[in-house]
């Protein structure tokens, strides 16, 4: 085995310079993957964890630049859920046998604290063996502490990138890596359980911003890590700037499932929109978890945080039988248990 991969694989980690060098040069992939695929393996199993994500506002009071549903979209028409909309969404998931919701949304104003804490003690209530996890932006402290005691288990909030400079280049002013770094402390403090990450091959991004990264996670310990692709989206700042590339991608997996063993990594949406298989490669090269859309169908191609987004037409159902048979494919099992993160 290579050397670094054997390292990585055996010590869990790489010191500064061989964490470049890993990134920088290219490494043997199917090496690469099977050593991710092993520590998977021993650490969930089999086991690909299903979660139902209900979109349920794609309001934003943020202008990120990469974003489709940013502010200045003005081409994007808007959407909410009524929360009658979205228990629907909930009931339907429960019966295909999700036990995770999701609930992501853009940073809506219209959904104050007290609407959050109203939807989440109606989920609560409703279903009492689910876990509950949010995605709704940055927040004060005391926020996140109403969600929680509203009956929130999980949070959801990426911190895009770890380098200042880098984040300057992604986001406007009104945003910053420190505040959105305060949350993620916030929320792990609160007792939640976190998912953080970033996303690969966005505008300016170099080695050095991903070995950042790295030591954020390392530092924040979060349970959950999620990565995906950058992808164009035309009508944004970054309209010009190429989409990440998969091999690169899926190379970024399979070093977070060597470098984070215990922690869950999803094959995200973004690696399906880069290519017709990519969430299955990103299965094999480590990731453990898929989010298939609980969304009303009428609304879905509006949640458009990038271009060509995957399963949009798909009505609930068959996307749950698509993602049976994808998981399958390529030699792993569905899961629908509560699938809690071993971290911790
Ligand atoms: N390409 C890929 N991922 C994106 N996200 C937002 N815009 C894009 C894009 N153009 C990701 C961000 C955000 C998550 C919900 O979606 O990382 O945290
Ligand atoms: Fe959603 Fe295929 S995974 S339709």
């Amino acid at each position: 085995m290579s050397e670094l991969i054997e390292k990585l694989a055996s010590a869990h980690d790489l010191s500064d310079e061989e964490l470049l060098e890993f990134l920088m040069q290219p490494q043997p992939e199917q090496e690469l993957f099977a050593a991710a695929d092993a520590v998977r393996r021993e650490n969930y199993g089999d086991a690909v964890y299903l979660r139902g994500l209900i979109e349920f506002t794609n309001y934003c009071k943020n202008d990120c630049y990469y974003c489709g549903i940013r502010r200045s979209n003005t081409h994007a028409e808007r959407y909410r859920l009524s929360p009658e909309q979205i228990l629907d969404c909930c009931a339907e998931g429960y019966a295909m046998g999700y036990r995770t919701f999701v609930l992501q949304g853009g940073e809506d104003p219209y959904f104050t604290d007290e609407r959050v804490c109203e939807i989440v003690s109606a989920i609560r209530a409703g279903y009492p063996d689910c876990r509950i996890t949010l995605s709704i932006g940055e927040k004060t402290r005391e926020s996140y502490q109403a969600y929680f005691e509203a009956g929130a288990n999980r949070y959801l909030l990426r911190h895009e990138t770890a380098d200042p400079a880098h984040y300057r280049m992604l986001h406007p002013e009104s945003l910053s890596l420190e505040n959105r770094k305060r949350c993620l402390y916030d929320l792990r403090d609160i007792g939640y359980q976190v998912g953080s990450g970033f996303m690969i091959g966005s505008p300016y991004q170099k080695p050095e911003h991903i070995l950042a990264d790295v030591r954020f996670l390392q530092d924040l310990k979060p349970a959950m890590i999620g990565v995906g692709p950058f992808i164009t989206h035309s009508e944004t700042p970054f309209a010009d700037f190429p989409s990440g590339e998969l091999h690169f991608g899926l190379k970024i997996v399979a070093m977070l499932r060597l470098l984070f063993p215990k922690v869950l990594l999803p094959a995200t949406t973004a690696f399906g929109t880069l290519h017709p298989q990519g969430r299955e490669l990103a299965l094999k090269a480590g990731g453990n978890v898929m989010m298939p859309n609980l969304s009303p169908r009428k609304v879905r191609p509006l949640y458009d945080l990038y271009e060509n987004k995957v399963c949009v037409d798909e009505e609930a159902a068959q996307c749950r039988g698509c993602m049976e048979a994808r998981v399958k494919s390529v030699g792993y099992r569905v899961e629908v248990s509560v699938g809690d993160s071993l971290v911790r």
